[in-house]
This record gives structure tokens, sequence and C-alpha cells, in this order.
């Protein structure tokens, strides 16, 4: 039988075992960081596959199997294990049994997808060249990003991967399509805060008070120039106030204002120069106004570029594993991945599992309490990354 067709024979007798660890891993999700029973579950699930699992930044899970001439060459596949502090309102079997937490980015469906794609490549080893590496990794959903705890603990070292391959759910594209990007693909993310102090006062007398509402008024305002002035058109940027704080009253003007927002882009050059347009121009503003605006930026993740040449590559795997009238084209989007960290270092790509299905209501978005997914996408996706993994390999 040839190996592509192998692979989906192997898959297809899988798929309801992978289905199965989903829903475990969906009804026991855990936060960023704290992923202690997932991380036991994934390695006693591939101990049972023969492999050596081992331990990485605390909670990550790396295994690797080896095929013809393990030395060869290495390529990583990663999948992301974390949930999100969401309360799940599915009424669904496996729903969350934790209170508050729940897989709403579909990380439970790329660790399980990850684990059967481990199983029919163990069944395989004979059939391709070199060294798959798994990177099961914590935290993508919180500030440092896992992927960037893994690189500093050396999960791209010894030997260096060729590649890394990431695969995340897209409750946007319908089940059974798969969406690639070349290039810049997703934006950097950085946290602002904004503080700005005035002197509070009687409602009625603004001229014996600095009013700090006023002023972070005209510093949002403002800011939002950056955006439409500065940046090149060329060039998506986005910036967003999205708390703003001013515990005043109607006849009070408060001390200060606090603001809390993000900018994202997908240029690291003007990233750079946007936070420092930021800092300035509200500091200046606040000056004129007789007020003071400290800014406190914490930056997250930055931009994600996928490889071109490996991104055309697991295209052309993927047209041949489900067709080319499945394989789609995606738009840049201004969300931000950790998996970005791992394109900094070598050739990356992250693709999308399409997981929509209209007909049965399965449309809600990521992040939202009714997140859930069309499980024909586990009858996929397993499969299609063994075949990217071996097609990157060679037989
Ligand atoms: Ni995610």
């Amino acid at each position: 039988m040839p190996l592509l067709e192998r692979i989906k024979k192997l898959a297809s007798d899988y798929a309801s075992e992978v289905v199965k660890m989903r829903r475990h891993l969906h009804a026991h999700p855990e936060l960023s960081y704290q992923e202690f029973e997932t991380a036991a579950y994934i390695t006693r699930q591939l101990s049972e596959l023969g492999l050596a699992p081992r331990p990485m930044a605390t909670t990550g899970v790396i295994a690797e199997i080896k095929g013809k001439n393990p030395e060869r060459k290495t390529i990583a596949l990663r999948a992301d294990i974390d949930a999100l502090p969401i309360q799940e309102t599915n009424n669904v079997a496996y729903k969350s049994t934790k209170p508050g937490i729940m897989h709403a980015c579909g990380h439970d469906v790329h660790t399980s997808s990850l684990l059967g794609t481990a199983r029919i490549l163990s069944m395989l080893t004979d059939q391709f060249e070199g060294t798959v590496r798994l990177i099961f990794q914590p935290g993508e959903e919180k500030h440092p990003g896992g992927a960037s705890l893994l690189i500093k603990e050396g999960a791209l070292k010894n030997p260096v991967p060729a590649s890394i391959i990431g695969q995340h759910v897209f409750p946007l594209l319908p089940v059974g399509k798969v969406g690639f990007r070349t290039g810049k693909y997703m934006a950097s993310s950085d946290e602002i805060y904004l503080k700005v102090i005035g002197k509070g006062g009687h409602g009625a007398a603004p001229e014996l008070a600095i009013d700090p509402v006023v002023i972070a008024s005209h510093i949002i305002i403002a800011l939002q120039q950056i955006i439409s002035r500065h940046a090149s058109p060329k060039n998506p940027s986005v910036l967003t106030f999205g708390r703003v704080q001013a515990n005043g009253a109607t006849n009070i003007i408060p001390d200060e204002v606090t603001m809390a927002g993000t900018f994202r882009t997908l240029n690291e050059g003007w990233r750079q120069e946007a936070l420092k347009k930021i800092k300035s121009m509200a500091a200046a503003l606040a000056e004129g106004m007789g007020g003071h605006c400290e800014v406190t930026i914490s930056n997250g993740y930055p931009y994600l570029e996928n490889n071109d040449e490996l991104t055309e590559r697991i295209r052309q795997a993927a047209e041949a594993y489900v067709g080319k009238e499945n394989t789609v084209d995606l738009d840049i989007t201004m969300g931000s991945e950790d998996f970005a960290y791992y394109s900094q270092v070598i050739p990356a790509s992250f693709y999308r599992l399409g997981t929509r299905n209209e007909a049965r209501g399965i449309t809600s978005y990521v992040h939202t309490p009714t997140f859930d997914i069309d499980e024909e996408a586990l009858a996929l996706g397993p499969g299609l990354m063994a075949w990217m993994a071996v097609k990157e390999l060679g037989s």
C-alpha cells in the first residue's frame, strides 16, 4: 500500500481514539503553566507508544520518534496544551469539569491531534528518514509564552530541527478544509498601560484642578493618529484601548485615570518606533495640559512569519492529502501566537485546521464560552500532520 494510503488507513483506525483523548483533555482543562495533569496524560500516552517523553519547562513534554537514519534530519511538530479562564456554557458530555476553566482555543484538539500523529508515525518508523520531535508546549495563552521558555531550555537544539510545523483550529473555516499563508501571518502584540495624573477637585471648580479625564480623552484620540498618520497604509497596525478607569463622580474630578490597551503590527522596526511614539506623544500631551502621564509597556509575542518554502511544501502535502479544493489561502490576522518565537529561530509554518460546521451550529469563535469543534476535524488533523512530517523528512 502506498504510504499516503497507509497513513490515511491508520488515521481512520485511530480517529475514535483521538476523539476520546480530545474529550478527556476538554473535560480536564488546566490554565497556562499549571498543566500538570495534562502533561502527565501526554507522557502516559507517549510512553504507551514506546517513546521516551521528557519534561521541559516544568509542564512541557518533548519526545522523539526515530525513523530510518535518525541522525540524518530532524523536524519538529508542535501542539500547545493550555486552557483559558472561561466558564464553558456548552451542554456536551465532555463539558469542562473545572469551574471557570475551558479549552476555548482548541488546544485540546491540537494536543490530541499530535498524540494521534505520534501513534501513526510510531507505526511507520521503517517508512521515513530522520527524526520527528514532538513538542507539547505549555503556556501559549500567557506571557511570556511557553514557546520562549522551551526555546531557552533547548527544545530547538541537539540537533537543531530543519523546520517546525504547528496546527491551530479555525472556527471560520469549514471542517475538512485546511488554510495556509506564506510570509507574514500573525501580529506582534504589546500591552500598553497609561496612568494620567492630574489634580482632583470639585466638578464645579475645574480651574482649581487639573482634569485627568480630559487629558486622557485627548490622549486616546491623539494616539489613534499614530495608526492613521504615522503607520504606512501598507503595514497593518491596530491600537485599541479597552479599559479606561476614572473613579470620580458627576461632581468629582479624580486625581488620575488609568488606561490599558494593545498595540499590534507585523513589522518589527515599526513596532519599536510606534511604541516609542506612543510613549512620547502621551507624555507630551499630558505635560502640555498641565498633567503627567506614566507609560508602561509590556512586550508580548513577536509577529509570526511563515517560511515561504516550508509553507509551500506542506501546502502541497496537504493538497495531496485532502485535495486542492480543500486547501485555502489565509488572510493576515491581527491575532498573535507564541509560535512566532519558533519562527525567529528556524523555518516555521503555522497552518489552520477547519473546525466549523454551520449545519450543526458549530460556529462560535475561539475564546468564547460556546466554542466547540466538529470532531470530524480529528479524523483529518493527525494523519495530515503525519503526512506532512513524512514528506519533510523523505521516505
Ligand atoms: Ni490558541
